[in-house]
């Protein structure tokens, strides 16, 4: 007797089912006030298992006053994709455009702080919550000069880029962090400036997991698009394809189907995001750039990518991030006691501070930090701070305070000067 025996994989029947089933993820952009759109939100749910803010978590969104947050649309997508299994990448920390009115007046010093203030409180904001963060967007110039574009963020120091995702990574150590650009689709002037960037910083240590490639393409694609991507994941980086949109014509759906079989065929390439849904949410206007018409209807460019998907081979070498465990609150007794990390670059710091109660709780609390010599505090979040040079000593705000037992409170600040050696210690009230 023979027995009859299934080989072969599966083929997905959706987009995200069926790059799950190569070790990789298929998301797209969200508007996130089209959440409330059915039409919309069915294809998301059913097709997409990732999801990336289109506008919401840009600097000019999520921070509009200097040291005022708004996270709520951000925190509405990442709610929504965790109740769906949708991976989220955060776009994007620092980026030449769409910041708020506030920082573009800004320069020097004055911006860099700001600047990495804001990586520091967006990422820790979403820690453990983000699978890749476009840190930088953009940050190239177009032409042939492979060199930086000029920018108020450019002008602070060449630096500003490296002391951007050494932030993020303080910030959240789990999210894989990402450079992101476009016109980065092949090997030409723009990209080998990059790659050189991504090789320099891999070889100082400067934190850098990823590597984006925009890719909003033309009517034709690049020869040497998979070589490019190739070249990057061999300096020891993923790279992902991160706002993928292709202008109509007879060979969208080739494109389309080539940047999917270009990513699979890359080991580290790990996900594809298309920016948008339906051709009608596309900032590409009359391009009809995507997957799905107006009506929500399947076009030949989604059939050539989902085709792709199933006939691809091979895994990511590098597994989807987990979620880091949770750091172990240091003992406690009575009061509470408090730990401080660092991020510092050349002339500045960032501290975060966790707040631990003990065994009673808290009402309030304070935390004394003696600064080094020459060290002081410029900038607070999430406590008051009285003094800024020498013991300088920091309260609970109101929504903070009150704690029980074994419960953390997280605030910080950032300084000018070096913070190395700082020890703070805690009282409970
Ligand atoms: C675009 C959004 O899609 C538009 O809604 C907005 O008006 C401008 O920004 N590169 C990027 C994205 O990194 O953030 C841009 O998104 C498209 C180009």
């Amino acid at each position: 007797m023979t027995m009859a025996m299934t080989t072969g994989a599966s083929a997905g029947t959706t987009l995200g089912a069926s790059a799950a089933e190569k070790g990789r993820y298929f998301g797209a952009a969200v508007a996130v006030n089209k959440l409330s759109t059915s039409a919309y939100t069915t294809i998301l749910n059913r097709e997409f298992n990732s999801v990336v803010a289109e506008n919401e978590m840009k600097w000019a969104s999520n921070e509009p006053q200097q040291g005022v947050f708004n996270h709520s649309s951000g925190d509405r997508l990442v709610s929504h994709a965790q109740a769906n299994g949708m991976s989220v990448r955060g776009h994007t920390l620092l980026w030449h455009a769409q910041q708020p009115g506030w920082a573009q007046g800004m320069s020097g010093s004055a911006l860099r702080n700001a600047a990495i203030n804001h990586v520091t409180q967006v990422a820790t904001h979403y820690r453990g919550k983000i699978y890749a963060w476009d840190v930088v967007n953009e940050a190239f110039a177009d032409g042939g000069s492979g060199g930086r574009r000029d920018s108020n963020l450019q002008r602070t120091g060449n630096d500003w880029i490296e002391a951007a995702f050494r932030a993020a990574r303080a910030a959240d150590p789990g999210a894989k962090l990402c450079y992101n650009d476009y016109n980065t689709d092949g090997i030409n002037a723009k990209s080998t400036g990059i790659y050189n960037m991504v090789r320099d910083f891999k070889s100082r240590g400067v934190p850098i997991d990823c590597v984006g490639f925009q890719s909003h393409l033309g009517t034709s694609l690049a020869s040497d698009y998979q070589a490019n991507l190739q070249r990057f994941a061999d300096l020891g980086v993923d790279v992902q394809i991160t706002e993928l949109d292709v202008m109509t014509g007879g060979n969208q759906a080739n494109i389309y189907g080539a940047v999917t079989r270009a990513c699979l065929a890359v080991s580290r390439c790990t996900g594809i995001t298309t920016w948008g849904v339906r051709d009608c949410d596309s900032w590409r206007g009359s391009d009809n750039a995507l997957l799905f018409d107006c009506n929500g209807n399947k076009k030949a460019a989604y059939t050539a990518v989902l085709n792709a998907l199933n006939a691809g081979t091979g895994t990511p070498t590098t597994p989807p991030p987990t979620t880091p465990p949770p750091t172990t609150p240091p003992p406690t007794t009575g009061g509470c006691s408090a730990s401080v990390s660092l991020n510092s670059w050349n002339g500045g710091f960032v501290a975060s501070v966790k707040v631990t109660a003990g065994s009673a709780g808290t009402n309030g609390w304070n935390v004394s930090v003696t600064l080094p010599s020459g060290a002081s505090v410029t900038n607070t979040w999430s406590a008051t701070a009285s003094g800024s040079t020498g013991t300088v000593r920091f309260a609970n705000v109101d929504y903070n305070g009150r704690l029980t037992a074994g419960q953390v409170a997280e605030f910080g600040f950032q300084g000018t000067g070096s913070g190395t050696g700082m020890t703070p210690t805690c009282t409970a009230s």
